[in-house]
Formats: structure tokens, C-alpha cells, sequence
């Protein structure tokens, strides 16, 4: 069996890396059924930090073909990667496509494969937030309309597929493939040291001066949605209550994407940013930093899927920067770790004190047990 899995941005690295794992487990265990697995990187996410430095951390093999289709609009990044990722298929025919998470690589690899008539895989398949605004919804439902195999993270993915009328054969039940990354990678990340992390990571060393302390409460930031980056009306009110409310409180880190970054200087706002004494700006960092991070952080604000994921699994109060999830299994009322703030300052505030009186409670729910890439693989294996 040939398998093509396909990579785009930084979601996706830590969903693929426990899958390469498991094919290459299958392939020693039973070699009379041995998997080819090509991998392709459409080259969404370029720079080193956003990309290669994840296949050096984790293990990936390093992707056999780039198609190095870069930033862009939607349609220019969709539209070029099946452009580009039609031909790979053409010329390596493959049995099978694996797609993962709901980035534009999924949508666009879904759809060149499914035109050539080569079967899709989705990892991750089901999660819905309603929310048709979310470049992320559709490709999505797309993706999972087109799929032949839809691998779901949790019971609700499996409820929402069967109510779209996808027949019960094509959907299997297999947990949540980042909680095997975060499962093989916990103790490594334990081991870094909270120092080394700010001091390699610093987005500008001369302001940091004497080093934040970094041994009481601190507070764990990431924003990059272009609904809550994307509108000065929106960030700045956001950026006033981080750099007024909770930087004077406790140290605030936050690991800048690219997006946030270019938007607080296109909307004036980057030096306030920089001025603000607790704020600690790093640049994107790694997977065993973040993990690190996030297992000592007092609280985390996230617009972010995997982050509400793996607050969930380490029990760190998470207050989640959007008005919808798609999921809803790491939700308080489910019995994860956080809850919805949107983007209104007033509802922030309020939930920011109401979690910082809750202790951690590590929750785990059904199969996320960190075996979910060999689930994969087997059902994989079962469907030819
Ligand atoms: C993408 C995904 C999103 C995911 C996020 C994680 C889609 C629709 N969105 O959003 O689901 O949560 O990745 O990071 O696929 N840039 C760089 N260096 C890079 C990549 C991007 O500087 O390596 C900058 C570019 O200026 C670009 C901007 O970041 O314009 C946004 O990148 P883009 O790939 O458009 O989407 P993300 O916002 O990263």
C-alpha cells in the first residue's frame, strides 16, 4: 500500500510526527504488508521556527517533497498547493491520502486527490464550531465530505458526521493523535528549564533585563486568529487588558506568531507591546518549550486548537479567545480545563479571576491515551 500524508503549517507537524512513528512500527511488525508512506510539505509555514525546526524536535522524517507554495491569500495558497500536489499524484500515484487538523493544506490536498479518484484519510475528522466566519469550518466540512476514512478525536466528532449523513462505515473512533506527541514527549520537555527557554527564545534580549522570575504565577498567551488579530477594533482593547490588567499582575509570556506580530505594527500598537514591563515577547518557540510552559503556567489565554487540547490533558485553567470550539470535549462543562471569552474585554476579565481560583485538574477523555497513530494505521491497513 502507498500512503501520501501531507504537512502545511504548524498544526499540522505535531499530528503527522506520531503517525510517521506508527507506520514505520507497522512496517517492521508486519512486513508482508509493508506501507511506502511519501510525506508532503505544501510549505505553508517556511520560516525555521514555524516549521523545520518541529521535524528536527520531534522525529519527522523530512519531507520528501516541498511544494513550497509559501504565504498568500486563501485562494492563492489553496489554489497553488493542488496546482502543485496534483502533479505529485499523478507521478506517485498513491492508494491513499492522509490529511490531518483543517488547515488549507487539508482542504486542498482532499480535493486534487478526490478529483484523481485516490481515497482520502482525515485525521481528526468531526470537529465542527459552526462557525462559517472560521477559514478552518470549511475546510473542515469539506474535507470531510470528500473523505473516504474519517478518523475522529472524540464521541461528539462521530455525533456531528453521522448527523451530516456520513455512513457509519467510513467513521472510525481512534482519540486525539496530539496527546500521543504530548504522551512521548512530556518527560523531555519536563527537563528544560524555564531560564533557558526565555533566554534562547527572546524576541528582544535588550529589553528583558533583569530576567522575569519565572518561579510564582505567570500567565501563558498565543493569538494568531484573523478574528481576534486581524481588526485594530479588536486587538487593541484585547492588548490594553493584557499590558493594563494582567502584565502588572504577572509575568505575561507570549510566544508571537507572525500574523499577531505584523499586525500590532501595522496598527501602531507593537510599542506598546514592547513597553510594557511584565509582557515577556518570544518568538514562536518549540514543542517541548510550549509544553514546558504550559504545565507551569497559572493560566493560559488561547485562540488556539491544540492549546485547549493540551490544557485539557495538563489541567492548566485555560481561557479560550473565541466564541465557538469545535472542541467542546475540552470545555469545563465536559470536564476539560476551559472555558469561551471571545474577544470582549468585560467576559476576559471575569473568567481571567474566576480561573486563577481553580487549581489544575487534568482531565483525559476517551482515547486519548496516546496510541491513537497506531489505531490509524490499522484501520489504514483494514480499509484496502
Ligand atoms: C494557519 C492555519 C491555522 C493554524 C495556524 C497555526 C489555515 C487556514 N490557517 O494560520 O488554522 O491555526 O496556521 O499557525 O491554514 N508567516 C510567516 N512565516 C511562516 C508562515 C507565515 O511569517 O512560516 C506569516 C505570513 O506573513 C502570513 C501570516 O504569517 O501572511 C499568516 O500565515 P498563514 O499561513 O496565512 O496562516 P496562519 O495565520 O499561520
Amino acid at each position: 500500500m502507498k500512503i501520501i500524508s501531507v504537512v502545511g503549517a504548524r498544526p499540522n507537524f505535531m499530528k503527522i510526527a506520531p503517525f510517521a512513528k506508527a507506520i514505520s512500527a507497522h512496517n517492521s511488525a508486519d512486513p508482508d504488508r509493508l506501507i511506502e508512506h511519501i510525506l508532503v510539505h505544501t510549505g505553508q509555514h517556511y520560516d525555521v521556527r514555524m516549521s523545520e525546526g518541529f521535524f528536527h524536535s520531534l522525529g519527522i522524517p523530512d519531507p520528501d517533497i516541498n511544494l513550497e507554495i509559501g504565504s498568500g491569500s486563501h485562494a492563492e495558497q489553496v489554489g497553488q498547493t493542488m496546482i502543485a500536489f496534483e502533479k505529485v499524484l499523478i507521478q506517485e500515484k498513491p492508494d491513499w491520502v492522509v490529511v490531518v487538523g483543517d488547515v488549507n493544506a487539508t482542504l486542498a490536498c482532499s480535493v486534487a486527490a478526490k478529483k484523481l479518484c485516490v481515497k482520502v484519510c482525515h485525521i481528526e475528522a468531526g470537529l465542527r464550531s459552526g462557525d462559517m466566519t472560521m477559514p478552518e469550518e470549511i475546510n473542515r466540512l469539506v474535507t470531510d465530505r470528500l473523505s473516504d476514512l474519517l478518523l475522529t478525536p472524540d464521541a461528539i466528532s462521530g455525533h456531528n458526521l453521522r448527523a451530516e449523513g456520513v455512513p457509519e462505515e467510513k467513521i472510525r473512533f481512534v482519540g486525539n493523535i496530539m496527546i500521543d506527541t504530548l504522551e512521548a514527549n512530556r518527560d523531555k520537555a519536563a527537563q528544560l528549564l524555564m531560564e533557558d527557554i526565555l533566554r534562547e527564545n527572546l524576541l528582544l534580549p535588550e529589553k528583558e533585563s533583569p530576567a522575569v522570575d519565572l518561579s510564582g504565577d505567570f500567565a501563558l498567551l498565543t493569538m494568531h486568529r484573523p478574528s481576534n488579530v486581524d481588526q485594530k477594533e479588536v486587538l487593541g482593547p484585547i492588548l490594553n487588558f493584557l499590558t493594563g490588567e494582567v502584565a502588572p499582575r504577572m509575568p505575561l509570556i507570549w510566544p508571537i506568531h507572525p500574523r499577531a506580530r505584523k499586525m500590532l505594527e501595522n496598527f501602531g500598537l507593537w510599542e506598546k507591546a514592547v513597553a510594557c514591563a511584565n509582557l515577556v515577547l518570544l518568538h514562536p518557540i518549540g514543542y517541548h518549550e510550549m509544553l514546558r510552559l504550559n504545565m507551569q503556567a497559572s493560566i493560559m489565554l488561547t485562540d488556539s486548537g491544540g492549546l485547549q487540547e493540551e490544557c485539557c490533558v495538563l489541567g492548566t485553567p485555560c481561557l479560550t479567545l473565541r466564541w465557538n470550539t469545535e472542541r467542546p470535549v475540552t470545555l469545563k462543562e465536559h470536564g476539560g480545563a476551559s472555558v469561551l471569552v471571545g474577544n470582549n474585554v468585560d467576559r476576559i476579565r471575569e473568567e481571567f479571576h474566576t480561573a486563577l481560583q481553580n487549581d489544575r485538574a487534568p482531565q483525559r477523555p476517551e482515547l486519548w491515551d496516546g496510541l491513537t497513530a497506531a489505531r490509524c494505521v490499522s484501520w489504514l491497513v483494514d480499509s484496502e
